[in-house]
């Protein structure tokens, strides 16, 4: 079984072979957009949708010429269907849906969530349940992956995602676009402790996240120290140590309660996972990792390169949805917001991310 995955829901144009059997990756194709949007300082729709129109194709023929296959060896494509920005989803899945219907394949319409939710069984042998921490640009969530399409939200965060609060702090910061790998680097060489900053929800009662506090506090402690001029190299350096410091432990705090709810609901769930593309700092992993020991968990995530955004996770649960039979009509309706679990979505009311 051979499916062709397309991801264009933010930035990244992609397109992947997955198969059933190892390697499971057969191409993997990553176009990011990121030069595009740099100058804006984040990304703009209009701008992504387009770029995603202009590249898709030829993104499509490498990871199959990657593969070394033709359209013809294909079981099914499938296709990020949302949450996302609207106008990508829509060309990922228009283009999915022409490939499928002049090829007679299936069609998958895979939740951007699920593949991420998914991941981390393309690189390991993780058992249902287990429980993941799923950390991204636009979505933070503590969600029990009880089987495929069946996932139950413990927290959401109430205000920005954690990548967000990357990627916002390293703009008050200077340190340019996207924030998460250039907060890690700028970290490194910093003092996590030299400056102060709060640890947001830690200690709070449930799983939700909230980062807009820190974010303000972050920009008071910026404006106090550039009152005279510019930030000096390690101001930037120990702010950037401390706010990667201050999310990390906000997550760590948040998935220790996550690990409470879990082992009590399923005693016999074994891992604490991490996806989406914040589970590839470093800090985080080592954070997550030690936590997942303290409880009797193991702890896994996804190599770096398939936690940020790809085709290879759509691909991938593409394969999982195929073997249970579980594919879309070509009627399908590409969804701006599209949640995991509708009914945490439902009960939390509106205000809250999907
Ligand atoms: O999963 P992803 O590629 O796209 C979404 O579905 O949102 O995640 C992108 C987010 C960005 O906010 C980016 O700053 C963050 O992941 N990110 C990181 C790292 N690499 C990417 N955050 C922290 N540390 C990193 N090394
Ligand atoms: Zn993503």
């Amino acid at each position: 079984m051979k499916v062709l995955g397309i991801e264009t829901s933010c930035d990244e144009t992609a397109a992947a072979v997955v198969s059933d059997e190892a390697p499971f990756i057969r191409g993997n194709i990553v176009l990011s957009q990121i030069e595009e949007h740099r100058p804006y300082g984040g990304i703009v729709p209009e701008i992504a949708a387009r770029a995603h129109l202009d590249h898709l194709d030829r993104v499509i023929a490498l990871a199959l010429a990657e593969a070394g296959i033709g359209f013809a060896e294909l079981s099914a494509v499938a296709a990020t269907g949302g949450p996302g920005l609207i106008g990508g989803v829509i060309v990922g899945v228009m283009e999915g849906k022409a490939i499928a219907f002049a090829r007679k394949l299936s069609f998958i319409a895979v939740n951007h969530l699920e593949g991420h939710a998914l991941s981390v069984r393309l690189v390991a042998e993780v058992p249902f349940p287990y429980l993941l921490l799923l950390v991204s640009g636009g979505h933070c969530q503590l969600v029990i992956v009880e089987a495929v399409g069946r996932y139950r939200r413990l927290g959401t965060t109430v205000d920005d995602a954690a990548g967000e609060a990357f990627d916002k702090g390293a703009k008050l910061l200077g340190l340019g676009y996207p924030g998460g790998p250039v907060i890690e680097r700028a970290a490194a060489t910093g003092n996590p402790t030299r400056i102060k900053l709060p640890h947001p929800m830690a200690g709070r009662a449930g799983c939700d996240f909230s980062f807009s506090g820190l974010k303000t506090a972050l920009r008071l402690a910026v404006e106090r120290r550039a009152a005279d001029g510019a930030l000096s190299r390690e101001d930037t350096a120990d702010l950037a140590a401390a706010l990667q410091d201050a999310i990390v432990a906000s997550l760590a705090d948040r998935t220790e309660r996550g690990i409470a709810r879990f082992r009590a609901e399923h005693p016999r769930g074994r891992t604490l996972v991490a996806a989406g593309g914040v589970a590839a700092n470093t800090t985080l992993r080592h954070r997550l990792a030690a936590l997942a020991l303290g409880s009797g968990l193991d702890f896994v995530a996804p190599p770096a390169a398939l936690c940020t955004d790809n085709g290879a996770i759509i691909g991938w649960a593409g394969i999982e949805r195929l073997r249970l039979g579980l594919t879309d009509p070509l009627d399908f309706a590409p969804r701006p917001r599209w949640p995991l679990d509708p009914n945490a979505a439902r009960a939390a009311g509106a205000g809250l991310k999907a």
